[in-house]
């Protein structure tokens, strides 16, 4: 297998994906409508700037390309913003994931993996969450994402030849560690970029959603997991479906959390900067806690994270932001 078609890689996560897949010899091919990601995110073979809504586009690109197989990571995804607009969440996240697997069965490809989200489970009763936990999101982008799975898992139970992994992430975090890439979000909310650019001046302060949760600080807590490891968990299941592993999905985090307090007091370490921070009200959308239970992913595609450490998480990403800042005061 060599070819493989992926969504939304001019994205964060899928841009760090497309490069791990071209570093280790796959040709790969970027459908992205540039919504959010951008051109020169897209370091490893070429982009068709298109949307998925656009399902004539979509099936000439898929059919001339023939992939062995498709990642999907293109997807609307702030928790807060999707309690506002869940229709724009609903027509992204599913509607169009619909789009693609017609697409993808019409022309006959049958490796799939998606980008799924630890938001499917809601507040879970138990923690480290499993796989098998209920799934009962409490905002649209969880449940958007829900929808597709079970897309998935439907068609894989009809259609034998058609085998899927989907990956839910927790909190993923960094960038590239040698800083080719990194998140460029227009109008980040993610807490370790929202701290990051305050460090930097370019927002006034950082603001911390909810100070009353039943935790031991009192604010949320979520596990972070680099983008490389959570790349490599993509190139993983590749390897997986490859040798004909069946259908799957798998928690991607660490399976320990920092609270929103303990990322600030890194930040500030890491960035030498005292910024200012304020305690403001709950966001709509968060759950407490959520913390990943990650024996499947360990022993079913011997995942071996290499950067499970938050200082490290956060240096990257600092040495990102510092690039970008640059970069945008040079054009
Ligand atoms: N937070 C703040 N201040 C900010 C930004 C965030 O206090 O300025 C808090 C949030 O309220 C939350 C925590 O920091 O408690 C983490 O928030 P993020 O926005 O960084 O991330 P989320 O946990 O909301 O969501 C992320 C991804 C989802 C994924 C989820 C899984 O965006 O795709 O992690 O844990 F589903």
């Amino acid at each position: 297998m060599n070819k493989v078609f992926v969504t939304g890689g001019a994205g964060y996560v899928g841009s760090h994906v497309v490069l791990a897949l071209g570093e280790a010899g796959y040709e790969v091919l970027t459908y992205d409508n540039l919504s959010t990601g951008h051109r020169e995110a897209v370091l490893s073979g070429d982009l068709v700037v298109g949307d998925l809504s656009d399902r004539d586009l979509l099936y000439k690109t898929v059919a001339d390309f023939r992939p062995d197989a498709v990642m999907h990571f293109a997807a609307s995804i702030e928790v807060g913003e999707s309690v506002h607009k869940p229709l724009k969440y609903y027509r992204n996240n599913s509607a169009n994931a619909l789009n693609l697997l017609e697409v993808v069965r019409e022309v006959g490809i049958d490796k799939y993996i998606f980008s799924s989200t630890a938001a499917v489970y809601g507040n879970p009763q138990t923690l480290p969450v499993t796989e098998d936990a209920p799934l009962l999101p409490i905002n649209p982008y969880g449940a958007s994402k829900m929808i597709s799975e079970r897309f998935l898992a439907d068609l894989a139970a009809a259609d034998r030849d058609f085998e899927y992994v989907a990956l839910r992430y927790f909190n993923v975090a960094g960038a590239d560690p040698e800083i080719r890439l990194g998140q460029d979000y227009a109008n980040p909310t993610h807490l370790i970029t929202r701290a990051l650019k305050t460090a930097l001046g370019i927002f006034p302060k950082l603001q911390v959603f909810g100070t009353d949760y039943p935790t031991p600080d009192g604010t949320c807590i979520r596990d972070y997991i680099h983008i490389a490891d959570l790349a490599q968990a993509h190139l993983d299941a590749l390897g997986y479906l490859e040798k004909g592993g069946g259908s799957q999905i798998f928690n991607c985090g660490y399976g320990h959390g920092y609270s929103v307090r303990a990322v600030i007091d890194t930040a500030r370490q890491v960035t030498g900067v005292d910024f200012p921070v304020e305690d403001a009200a709950r966001r709509e959308g968060d759950p407490a806690e959520l913390v990943a239970g990650n024996a499947p992913i360990r022993a079913q595609l011997a995942w071996q994270p290499r950067h499970d450490d938050l200082e490290f998480i956060i240096r990257t990403a600092w040495e990102w932001e510092k690039r970008l800042a640059a970069r945008r005061a040079s054009s």
